[in-house]
This record gives C-alpha cells, structure tokens and sequence, in this order.
C-alpha cells in the first residue's frame, strides 16, 4: 500500500504553476501556447523525461517512439509528461572516447532537473555511459526517478554464425586480415552484427550497467534483460511513466533507494554476470553521489566469494543477452544468488528487491548456471597494488591464461597509442610471449578520457607462432566485450606522474594474483632518481569543455567524477529561488 507524503500544494512544480503573480502567470501561458489547459498541468506531477535518442545513436534509435509510450503512462497516472532531450553519447560514434563525456551528461542531467518545473523523471538511457551519466545527475539533483533501460538489441547473425557486439568483430576482423573473407562477406557481416535497434548483447558496458541499475533498485524488476525490440519493452516503458507519478506523491527518491546495501548489491550482481571492468568506474562515481564511500577494496572483496554464472559472452561462450532474457533473465538470475544479496533494499516499485525476485525462475541452466556448478568459482575481476599501481589497478583472471597468475616478465614500454601500433606490427620487434606490454599517457588525463586502449594487440610476430594472450598493462580502460590478461586502470596515471611513467624496457615486472601484487623489481632509489627526470607530457587542452575536465576529473579507483560534482564538495545547491 503506497502511502502519499506530497500533496498538490506540496509539489516542486507549484512553485512555478501554482501561483497568483506575474511571473507564474509567464510560466502557465507558455505552456498553454502549446495547446495544454491548466487542467493538464497545473496540480500534476511534472515529469521529466530525460531522453538520450539522437540521430547518431543507433542503440536508442527506437527511443522516439518508446518516450511516446512513456508518455502515455504518465498520462494514464495523472502526470503532466515533458520531454527533454540530453546529450546522446553515442559508443560507436563519438571520439575520443565517450568517457570524455559522462560526466557532462551528468551535469546536463542534474542541471536540466533543477532548473525546470520537474517533480519526478523518467531516465531513457542504456548505451554505455548513458547510464552512469544520467543516475549520477538525477541523484545529485533529487527528484523521485526512474530509469528505463534501452535493452539490449537482438542476437547477431550471418551466415548462419550467431554474431555478438564486439567480440565477434575482433574475431572476423583477424579472418579478413588473414586474406579469408572478402570483401563482400565483410559486408555482410556488418549488416548482420547489429540487425535490430538496442544496446550492445554481450555482456559489455551496457548490459552490464542497466543490470546495475536494476540491482540497486532504479528500474522496474526485470527491465534490464528485455530486448529492446520485444513488445515488452513498450509495456515496461509505459509501466515505468506510470509508477513514476505515483513514485513523486509517495516522495521515494533516489536517496531512500539507494544505499550501501544497494550498491553492495550491484557489485555482488555484477560479479555473477562476469561483468564490465568499466562497471568499477562507474559504480564507485555513482555510489559516491548517492552519499555511499565505495572503493576498489568492495569490488575485490565481493569478487571472492560470488562465482560467475551467467554464460554470456564474452566471459561465456556461446550465449548472448537475448538468451539470457529468455531463461529468465536478471530477477531469476538475483533469486539463484539471493544469499549474497541484501535482500530488504527498496526499490522504484516501493517493494523490496527480494520482493521483487520471489520466485523468479531460470528456465535454462546453462545459461545462468547453479550457483553450484559456476562458470568461474571466483574471480570476476581482481584489484593488485604494488609499487607500479599504489593506488591499485584491475584485471580480469576469468579471463586470461592461469600461466600469468604468477610470473614475472620483461617490461616494452610504449610512451602512446600510435607508437604501439606501429611497433607491434613489425616482424623485428624484440618480445616474447613472456613480456608485459605495456602502454601509458592513457589514463583520465592522459588519454585523455581514458579510452578503451587497454586490450593492446598481440605483436604480429608473436600471432604469428600462435601466441594469443599475454600480460598487458595501462592506465587505460578497455571494453566490456573484450578479453585477455589485460590490467587496467593504473592509479595514479602515468600523465600526472604516477609510478607506470618510470618504468622503462627491460625493466623486469612480477604479477602475482592470489596475493593481489604487482611490482616492478626496481630500487626506490633508482626510481627516484626516475621520478626526479620526469617531465609531464604537454597540456592536452587549452580551452573549452576539455580544458575544464583536465581540472577537475579524478583518478581511476576515485570513479573519474569531476571534483566540484562528488556530494560534498560544497554547501548543497539547493532550489532556485524566483
Ligand atoms: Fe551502444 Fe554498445 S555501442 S551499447
Ligand atoms: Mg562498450
């Protein structure tokens, strides 16, 4: 039973609607100039739907039409449904890298709640950043909201190949190198990767991401494993504008959703589906806004004791979002693991989350496999430290060779991304399958934006002999889809400093897992005289919106939040006040 705490006098909106002056008057005429009685609006909920569609986003293509139905749920609640458009952040369109641009969203979000007549919002988000970059604004800004995800798109398919987003792409792209597919087959390929509107449906940043959203209790149970072209999308959307208008008189904001308890979750979540290494990132900036300190030391924690068991690619093999929808998708999947979940965390619906999972069956075992025979038993992602990475890095054992959990190896530095190219293409390079690449200037600053460089390619040479993984280290990101000993996110960064910009060739580097460490066996001494020589590589930006970013975003392990954003920084914002 809901209980109402928001009268009509009470709204956000009546301070802009409900008044007897002149400048109430200039608000109520407007929207009356596009055709909308008083009746429609003043004394409603105001909803804002924050709606990331854009002609360049071919993930949220089906977002024009979708917001109608969102709109018609807020409709049938009663509700007063506005559209406002926010920066679309397009994975597959936009350079350098769309991490550049979360945080931007972020602000367009917080701001464009503020500074409108919004009492509740409904988010429309699902392509990589989109997600971060919207919870992240709405929480700082307040209001009850409500996110609905994109869905992931259907499986791929040519030639009878079950294709996945990313994944399959780097695979067929070395066929073509190889001189066996032509150019027409190449065609065909790109036709048939991505054949329906939708999200990535691997388990990548996306999938990854709206099932964190789901688990930290910001969408309706269930949202996230629909595809995005299945008729119950377009019932979920239009579910969520209902619940939405309820959700702003019963006054259930984000901040009474989402807890440490909820983000506990999240990563407990993300560590059975094999997630994103970007999900670390994210989550650490989102539960930072929402008041809760989590750290690298919470993924690495959770990451021994959940196993992975959702077989999705690219942690799985065979299956694909689309699968995993159909054998019950993340509700049913939260039920096999409910042990390890916060079962009495709140969510949009105002029931709990295990409330909400009660029940819910897998319908395929081999697709979100019993908690009892695991795809992995641990090991979804683990945090090293050491005297290359104090504030530590990330890597994926899941995913690479068990050889590399202990061994040490001979260090090739690459200063930045085309030099590394380059080099590796040649058949002289010095390398061994033994070596750490390794490559710098990647990270937030240095990319900048951190840019999905992290799974640097094999050396040809190496290719060549059959070689297909090896230790590979930056202060980069790399994509959800991608695989192999790759460690990531080396904190502090090279650009500003960090330890990862005295290492040098030859410069021996031992890795070892189960203990969490990594080293480069180089004396203090000698790695301060290093330090002493070092000089930064020159200013990335001069001006603009990347100017401001090279001030103000923070490291990797700090979720790459702007400073001036994080939840006390300042004195609130508080509400306009004319
Ligand atoms: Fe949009 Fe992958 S490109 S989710
Ligand atoms: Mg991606």
């Amino acid at each position: 039973m809901s209980i109402r705490k928001k009268s009509i006098e009470t709204l956000r909106s009546a301070r802009w609607f409900a008044k007897d002056d002149l400048r109430s008057f200039g608000h109520r005429s407007r929207v009356m100039q596009m055709g909308y009685a008083p009746e429609e609006f003043v004394g409603r909920p105001v909803i804002a739907i924050l709606n990331t569609w854009s002609d360049m986003n071919s993930c949220h293509m089906h977002f024009k039409q979708r917001v109608e139905d969102v709109k018609r749920g807020v409709l049938q609640a009663g509700g007063f449904p506005v559209e406002l458009p926010a920066i679309s952040l397009s994975e597959s369109a936009v350079k350098p890298t769309t991490m550049l641009y979360r945080n931007l969203l972020a602000i367009e979000a917080e701001e464009l709640i503020r500074s409108h007549p919004v009492d509740g919002v409904v988010l429309m988000g699902g392509c990589d950043k989109t997600t971060p970059g919207l919870l992240m604004g709405a929480t700082s800004a307040g209001v009850p909201a409500i996110f609905v995800p994109a869905g992931p798109m259907l499986r791929g398919n040519w030639q009878g190949h079950v294709l996945g987003s990313g994944s399959d792409a780097w695979k067929f792209w070395d066929e073509r190198r190889a001189g066996k597919i032509s150019k027409e087959e190449w065609v065909g390929i790109e036709g048939g990767i991505a054949r329906s509107h939708g999200t990535c449906m691997t388990m990548g940043t996306a999938s990854t991401m709206t099932a964190i959203a789901e688990t930290i209790g910001m969408t309706l149970p269930g949202a996230s494993s629909i595809p995005a072209p299945d008729a119950s999308h377009v019932r979920m959307s239009s579910e969520s504008g209902r619940r939405i208008v309820e959700m702003v008189w019963e006054d259930l904001t984000p901040a009474r959703i989402q807890t440490r308890e909820s983000f506990e979750n999240a990563i407990a979540v993300a560590m059975a589906m094999g997630c994103s290494t970007n999900a670390i990132i994210h989550v650490i900036s989102m539960a930072r806004r929402a008041g809760c300190d989590i750290g690298l030391e919470d993924f690495d924690k959770m990451s021994r004791h959940v196993p992975v068991i959702a077989n999705i690619r690219p942690s799985g093999e065979t299956y694909l979002m689309e699968d995993f929808y159909y054998a019950g998708g993340l509700p049913a999947l939260m039920n096999r693991m409910r042990a390890k979940l916060h079962l009495d965390a709140l969510t949009v619906n105002g029931r709990t989350i295990g409330e909400n999972i009660d029940g819910a069956e897998v319908y395929n075992d081999d697709v979100i496999r019993p908690m009892d025979n695991p795809l992995y038993e641990e090991g979804a992602l683990a945090v090293l430290k050491g005297n290359i990475a104090p504030d530590g890095c990330v890597i994926k054992p899941s995913a690479c060779e068990k050889r590399f959990f202990k061994h040490s190896g001979r260090a090739l530095v690459f200063d930045d991304y085309p030099s590394m190219k380059e080099a590796v293409e040649r058949d002289d390079l010095d390398v061994t399958a033994d070596d750490f690449l390794i490559l710098r200037n990647a990270g937030p600053l240095g990319g900048p934006g951190m840019p999905e460089w992290g799974m640097l390619p094999i050396p040809k040479k190496l290719v060549k002999q059959g070689v297909r993984d090896m230790l590979r280290m930056s202060d980069a990101r790399m994509s959800g889809t991608s695989y192999g000993a790759c460690i990531l996110h080396v904190a502090p960064e090279s650009y500003i400093g960090g330890p990862l910009a005295l290492v040098r060739t030859g410069d021996i580097i031992t890795i070892d897992i189960p203990a969490r460490s990594i080293n480069m066996e180089v004396s203090e001494e000698e790695l301060a005289r290093r330090k002493a020589e070092w000089k930064q590589p020159p200013k990335r930006f001069e001006r603009g919106y990347g100017w401001m970013f090279s001030q103000h975003i923070k490291q990797a392990n700090e979720g790459c939040d702007f400073d001036f954003l994080e939840t006390g920084f300042g004195a609130g914002v508080g509400e306009p006040d004319i």
